[in-house]
């Protein structure tokens, strides 16, 4: 009897610590007793979705290398509009609870009536207006995060391909490392050539990956990463090169030859060459 009491006291003591510890997740997800502890757990709740997060993408690019006057994000791909590709996989993806965008200001009003109303978007909760430089945009999505937002997830808006399982991955790593970034593998030779045109050597291609997004990462690292970067006037083509700046190691998920960024004319018509391919697997 007095066994089953300080057994039972020692219990209520420890579900009162599972219950203070806010667990990093949702109000919801906090235990009320100890059956509802056993449910959380057991069904895989507070193992799976521990995390509030928010996938930022900067799409406020102007587009020049592609030689039109509409940025290559509203450009057509498969009778849609290319952002409107990498809208909808993240809008699927259950691991993900918010999605802010930054655009250039001037398509703002746009974006919101044609792209997000149009579309049904509805875990789009904010449209920034973006700065010169992609890391601009990203910072202006960044800052406009909440609090409560344990992870970010940063994908370009050019990339259409990104897929539910890169999602996943990015985000099981960025959760057990704090950054995670998908990648692939060099195929090709590399040179380095000099300014005479000539070639200085030939690096050696086996730890060279070439970085794509989505990247994942705690909000706060790329809060003080961006912050840091914004103090020094560093600037980096991705998000992972900050958060390197500051001795963080960032980790490498598989990514796919597929996953191609639409940045010149001819990226377009290999993109539909996907689009068809995918329909018919
Ligand atoms: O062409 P680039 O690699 O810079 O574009 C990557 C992504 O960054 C694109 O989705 C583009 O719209 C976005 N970007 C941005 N703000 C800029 C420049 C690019 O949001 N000033």
């Amino acid at each position: 009897m007095i066994y089953d009491h300080l057994l039972r006291s020692r219990l209520d003591k420890i579900l009162t610590v599972f219950q203070r510890i806010r667990l990093r997740c949702w109000s919801s997800l906090r235990p009320r007793s100890w059956s509802h502890l056993i449910r959380l757990m057991t069904n895989g709740t507070i193992r799976q979705a521990p995390y509030r997060t928010v996938a930022l993408v900067p799409a406020a690019g102007r587009g020049l290398r592609m030689g039109s006057h509409l940025p290559k994000q509203f450009l057509t791909l498969g009778g849609q509009p290319v952002l409107v590709h990498a809208l909808r996989t993240l809008e699927a993806a259950d691991p993900i609870n918010g999605i802010i965008l930054a655009v250039p200001e001037a398509e703002r009003e746009f974006c919101l009536t044609e792209i997000v109303s149009r579309h049904g978007f509805k875990k789009v909760t904010k449209i920034v207006s973006g700065g010169d430089q992609r890391q601009d945009s990203v910072r202006q999505a960044l800052f406009a995060v909440s609090e409560e937002t344990d992870l970010v997830i940063v994908h370009d808006a050019v990339r259409p391909f990104l897929t539910q399982e890169m999602i996943r991955l990015v985000i099981e790593q960025a959760t057990k490392h704090g950054a995670a970034m998908v990648a692939i593998p060099m195929r090709d030779t590399v040179k380095q050539v000099g300014p005479d045109g000539l070639i200085e050597g030939t690096v050696d291609r086996r730890d060279l990956w070439l970085a794509q997004t989505p990247q994942a990462f705690r909000r706060k690292l790329l809060q003080e990463a961006h912050q840091k970067a914004e103090r020094d006037g560093f600037h980096a083509t991705d998000d992972a090169q900050l958060v390197e700046r500051l001795g963080h190691r960032v980790a490498v998920v598989q990514g796919s030859t597929e996953n191609i960024k639409i940045t010149r004319p001819e990226d377009l018509a290999i993109g539909e060459a996907i689009l068809a391919a995918r329909r018919n697997r």
